[in-house]
């Protein structure tokens, strides 16, 4: 049978991966799919780049709608990324009726319900494995191999950047500009960082990993979004010596009792014991807490070239399998059937989660501070867990509180902030971290 006929468009870190991929282990992906995945063209601006890279006998073009307006290609593959030309192009190749592969989570977390709608009414397929979590075949485990089980909840490091800095942070007490420059050149960052520094890549991953789980269309809008910005190196000295690893985590909860589900990224206290709180580097790590199953989780490289092309090249085996299929009878884009997805299960607002908390309070060394801190806390319901006080240094009269508590409900500890925030003997904005156990 002919090979199937791609076109990539964009060829930088993952489009290269992909090209490199398919080339070397040809033989075995045509194996697999039942018959061969052939590059015809590639497209990025600049061409004499694409053309050193591709060699002859590949069609090398600047203008994307060539390659979608292409009629011997049968899937675009679109790596450009961001909402711009990339919607365009996914839009008008499912407008001519090829299949999509993406590794793309913006434009699917923002406009994915558009998207998934044109290509149900079209038949095709959009495959988009490579967009959460790189190299892990996280969609394809909870869409399919997870798909008898009633999922409880998802928490995730689904950004490789934000992992790879507060790792070297940690372990080797870098600064954080630096450490992102290295993310950065090694290929891990976003065209604009702080897409990754500011959780919003996190979380567009995290609002298709919630549509999967629970059947809701995509909701990027709703997601609670916190980055690292507001994160100080000794907020993760005093974690470790509280027995905790910060992360910056997306979890998105079931919460039957409030007829929602929570979507949030921030960082996270989570116990060092929890082998995902020793996910460390670029690497990402998604637990899933399911009925049947129970506990899964899933680790693996979650940025670069070639892990990232691993998923791309992934869906390109699958589409080929099922390209000439009865488009009723593939595997929904979001795992539920399209007239089955619930928008009555909303997405739950900050104030209603529920969390323990650290907390960090620069506070005047001075007789009676602790005991109206913890006065505040009861007050408002508020239990303590463990406190750490460090000793002021010599002529400093000063010191650093930290706070753990138990689980209470964000709207309480919002007041309780309030009014401590406002104790004269407090001398710097508090630090709030959440703290899950995801035990
Ligand atoms: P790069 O910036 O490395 O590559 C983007 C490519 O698109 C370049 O080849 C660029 O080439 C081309 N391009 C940009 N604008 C246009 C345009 N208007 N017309 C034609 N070509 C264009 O990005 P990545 O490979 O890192 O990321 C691609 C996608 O994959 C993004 O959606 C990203 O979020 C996602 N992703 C990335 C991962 C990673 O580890 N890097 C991991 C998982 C997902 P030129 O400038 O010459 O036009
Ligand atoms: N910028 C992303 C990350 C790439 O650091 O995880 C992978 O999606």
């Amino acid at each position: 049978m002919k090979p199937i006929q791609v076109g990539l468009l964009g060829f930088g870190t993952v489009g290269g991966g992909t090209f490199q991929v398919l080339a070397r282990n040809q033989d075995d992906i045509s194996r697999r799919a039942g018959r061969g995945i052939e590059v015809r063209a590639v497209c990025r601006r600049d061409l004499a780049a694409a053309r050193a890279a591709v060699g002859e006998g590949v069609r090398v073009v600047a203008d994307p709608m060539a390659i979608v307006n292409d009629p011997e290609i049968d899937i675009v593959v679109e790596l450009i990324g961001g909402e711009g030309v990339a919607k365009d192009v996914v839009m008008a190749a499912i407008d001519a009726g090829k299949h999509v592969v993406t590794a793309n989570k913006a434009l699917l977390a923002v406009h994915g319900n558009e998207v998934f709608a044109a290509a149900h009414a079209k038949g095709v397929m959009v495959a988009f494995e490579a967009a959460v979590a790189g190299g892990i075949p996280i969609i394809k485990a909870l869409r399919e191999s997870l798909a008898g089980n009633r999922i409880e909840w998802v928490a995730g490091i689904i950004n490789g950047t934000t992992n790879f800095i507060l790792s070297e942070m940690r372990a080797k007490g870098l600064d954080f500009d630096s450490v992102l420059k290295e993310a950065q050149r090694l290929g891990y960052a976003e065209a604009d960082p702080s897409f990754d520094v500011d959780g919003i890549d996190a979380a567009h991953k995290l609002t298709l990993l919630a549509s999967i789980a629970f059947g809701v269309p995509v909701q990027f809008d709703k997601a609670h979004v916190e980055g690292l910005r507001g994160l100080s190196s000794l907020d993760i000295k005093y974690a470790e010596q509280l027995g905790y690893r910060i992360k910056l985590l997306g979890i998105t909860r079931r919460r039957d009792e409030l007829g929602g589900i929570e979507l949030r990224v921030h960082p996270t206290l989570i116990p060092t014991q929890r082998l995902i709180a020793n996910v460390e580097g670029a690497m990402n790590a998604v637990m899933v807490q399911a009925d049947a199953a129970g506990t899964t989780l899933y680790y693996g490289k979650g940025a670069g070239a070639e892990p990232t092309a691993s998923s791309v090249v992934a869906d390109l085996v699958d589409v080929t399998r099922l390209a000439t299929a009865d488009p009723d009878h593939r595997v929904p884009h979001l795992a539920f059937q399209p007239d089955r997805l619930d928008g009555s299960l909303r997405i739950l607002p900050m104030s209603g989660v529920r969390s323990s908390y650290y907390l960090r309070l620069r506070v005047a060394d001075e007789t009676g501070v602790l005991s109206r801190i913890t006065t505040i806390l009861a007050e408002n319901d508020i239990s303590i867990d463990a406190v750490l006080q460090r000793e002021s240094l010599e002529g400093e009269r000063q010191t650093d509180l930290i706070i753990l508590t138990h689980t209470t409900v964000e709207e309480k500890m919002d007041r309780a902030l309030e009014f401590m925030q406002s104790l004269p003997s407090v001398l710097a904005p508090i630090a709030r971290i959440r703290k899950e156990d995801l035990a």
